[in-house]
């Protein structure tokens, strides 16, 4: 239900937003990054959801209506069906247990704060037992664009509609497993760049178009428009050998993303165990984030 009282009352919501973000921007930033308890071992710390400032929801909200508007016709049906079921999240920066309690519910996985990134035998550690590291800090109204660090808009926003997906939150796990025993066979970066260039990075060809599973891009509201709409990109078709051998950026948008056909493609090539793809890797050079290779298939095809 709409009226002209509702819009009225829309509008001088977002008058009176807009003033908390001119009064944010003049503030210095509070380290947000060290509010809630002791790490432990696993890195877990208290999300300290009572301490989010007004700023923080309000960022939180500006972010959250600005890729919802962007990402129907871009981000992959999968992906936006997973939205519509964390619907709670729309109104401010959620309160991760009550979240968790609709993710369980939908593929037994659940959030667990940390302040910031946290080193890969950690980070591989939750995600094998379905846990989904969570940054408990929100991006400063001066880095709508760029956080420079993965915040909890990236990871909840980014990561969780995919998580709803039973199959798609099998493979994280799965993804969480292959990354431990990639560590314990030394072959960790060829398993780094899988997991980029698929979770982070992915995009999937579909009867309606290319569109983004991964969730760097679905967070990002520069890069959800590049890496589909920008001539400069290169957008390869998946082969898992390939992708293994490619390095990333951390700096900027990527030089090329990898298209893959269906989730079953993806599921298919990545269940065989890789130890012995680990050692043709070794023997294969490693190829640039712009390079092209003549056995490359590019989308459109
Ligand atoms: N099958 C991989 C292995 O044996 C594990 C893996 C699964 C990695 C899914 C990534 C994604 O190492
Ligand atoms: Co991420």
């Amino acid at each position: 239900m709409s009226g002209a009282g509702e819009a009225s009352r829309v509008s001088e919501d977002r008058a009176s937003e807009d003033r908390v973000m001119a009064r944010a921007l003049d503030t210095p930033a509070p380290n947000t990054a060290e509010f809630g308890a002791e790490p432990g071992g696993d890195l877990v710390v208290a999300q300290g959801w009572a301490e989010y400032t007004d700023i923080d929801h309000v960022i939180w909200r500006r972010l959250f209506e600005r890729q919802s508007q962007l990402l129907p016709g871009r981000a992959c049906d999968q992906y936006l069906a997973g939205l519509e079921g964390l619907g709670v999240a729309a109104d401010g920066i959620p309160d991760f247990e009550r979240l968790s309690d609709i993710l369980d519910r939908a593929t037994g996985w659940r959030i667990v704060a940390v302040s910031g990134l946290v080193p890969d035998h950690v980070f591989f550690t939750h995600l094998a037992a379905r846990r989904c590291p969570a940054a408990n800090w929100i991006r400063r109204p001066e880095q709508m664009d760029d956080p420079r660090e993965p915040d909890a808009f990236h990871d909840v926003f980014g990561h969780l509609p995919m998580l709803m997906n039973p199959p798609f939150a099998d493979y994280l796990a799965a993804c969480g497993r292959g990354g431990l025993k990639a560590l314990a066979l030394g072959a960790l970066p060829k398993l780094a760049r899988l997991y980029r260039y698929t979770v982070e990075f992915g995009l999937i060809r579909t009867a309606e178009g290319l569109r983004i599973y991964g969730s760097r891009i679905v967070s990002s509201h520069g890069e959800s428009r590049y890496c589909l709409e920008d001539p400069k990109p290169d957008r390869i078709l998946f082969d898992l050998l390939r992708v293994m051998r490619t390095g990333y950026r951390l700096d900027a948008y990527q030089d090329c993303y990898f298209v893959i056909d269906s989730f079953e493609q993806l599921f298919d090539a990545t269940r065989p165990d890789f130890a012995p793809y680990y050692e043709i890797l070794a023997r294969l050079s490693d190829v640039a984030p712009g390079e092209r290779l003549a056995e490359d298939g590019l989308y459109p095809a």
